[in-house]
């Protein structure tokens, strides 16, 4: 799987045909912003589902394509605004060139931020800039870009991950700040010294995270929890707490990948909870794609048949 994500061949082929593909059409919203926001817009007319929109391609080292991933967030934030839609905007550090100019990242931030806030004039709901987490190399630069952006009142949150020892600490921070929380399981490398190691004790720990978020004092603070993942047993721990805590569908939310496990994020939201979807796009779709895949090997067959369809 990683040597077909990494194939520039396949890759190529793959993002020639991002229309035509099952796999493009599965796990993506589009080639461009115009196609995102109007999948976001399909998802709430049809299932009342919110989005958060994520423009596909991290890491970059070149100014030129850091600037490419700015205007198209830009661009996303201004046609959710246009079409009253509610939505996060999903950033990754390293998408704005983290990792050669540290200073222009925050400046992106900061001009994502404002254009998120001019879109929620348009609709009441949740709008915000979103942090991802990536490795563990950019994780205090993140802590520190979400900590300025809060500071000065831009709308922000942050995705912490259960997998690191270091983030009941910074979920008891930002619960004490009334932050908004995205809580993931952790999809890098990293080992013992840094993260759990089995996916016995990320669960364990992700429960334990959720009891923070879900406690009555977070709820005090006017703290937002966002419970990312697909794994039911976590949903299900996390309503039962809501409802003990008293919090009410709207004051948290569900969210999930855009093409995975989609008849469980369509039964949460017809259970009347909050739920949105992580819609990427661009062009930039195929090692994406294929990560996905590879955290579920029965999806084979839809690899093999996006080799071949066309319609
Ligand atoms: P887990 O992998 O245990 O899956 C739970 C259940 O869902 C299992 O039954 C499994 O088979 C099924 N499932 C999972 N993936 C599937 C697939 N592709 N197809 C079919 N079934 C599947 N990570 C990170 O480090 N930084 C980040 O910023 C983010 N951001 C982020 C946002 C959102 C909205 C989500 C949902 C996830 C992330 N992640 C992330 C990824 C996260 O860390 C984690 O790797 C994945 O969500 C998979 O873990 P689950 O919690 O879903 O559990």
């Amino acid at each position: 799987m990683i040597a077909l994500a990494r194939s520039r061949t396949a890759k190529a082929i793959a993002e020639s045909m991002i229309g035509k593909s099952a796999l493009a059409r599965q796990y993506v919203g589009g080639a461009d912003a115009v196609a995102a926001v109007r999948t976001a817009q399909s998802l709430a007319s049809r299932h009342g589902i919110a989005a958060s929109l994520v423009y596909l391609g991290e890491y970059v080292d070149t100014p030129t394509l850091a600037a490419r991933n700015l205007a198209a967030k830009l661009e996303a934030a201004r046609l959710a605004g246009a079409g009253g839609i509610d939505v996060h905007l999903s950033v990754d550090p390293t998408q704005l060139g983290f990792l050669f100019d540290p200073d222009g990242t925050e400046r992106g931030l900061r001009a994502i931020s404002s254009a998120v806030r001019d879109a929620a004039a348009s609709r009441p709901g949740v709008h915000m800039l979103m942090l991802d987490m990536e490795d563990a190399g950019v994780t205090e630069a993140t802590i520190g870009f979400h900590a300025a952006l809060a500071r000065d009142g831009f709308p922000v949150g942050l995705t912490l991950q259960a997998y690191r020892h270091r983030t009941e600490a910074d979920m008891r921070q930002a619960i004490e700040e009334g932050a908004k929380v995205r809580l993931v399981k952790g999809a890098f490398t990293a080992g013992p010294a840094i993260a759990l190691q089995t996916e016995a004790e990320i669960k364990a720990n992700y429960r334990k995270l959720i009891g923070m978020m879900l406690s009555p004092e977070a709820r005090e603070r006017g703290f937002y929890p966002i419970i990312a993942t697909h794994d039911t047993a976590l949903h299900d721990y996390a309503r039962r707490l809501a409802t003990n805590n008293g919090w009410q569908p709207g004051e948290y939310e569900f969210e999930m990948l855009l093409g995975v496990r989609t008849n469980v994020a369509e039964a949460l939201a017809r259970a009347g909870e909050t739920v949105r979807l992580y819609v990427p796009f661009g062009r930039d779709w195929w090692p994406y794609a294929v990560r996905r895949i590879g955290e579920n090997p029965r999806n084979a067959l839809l690899l093999a048949r996006s080799a071949v369809s066309r319609d």
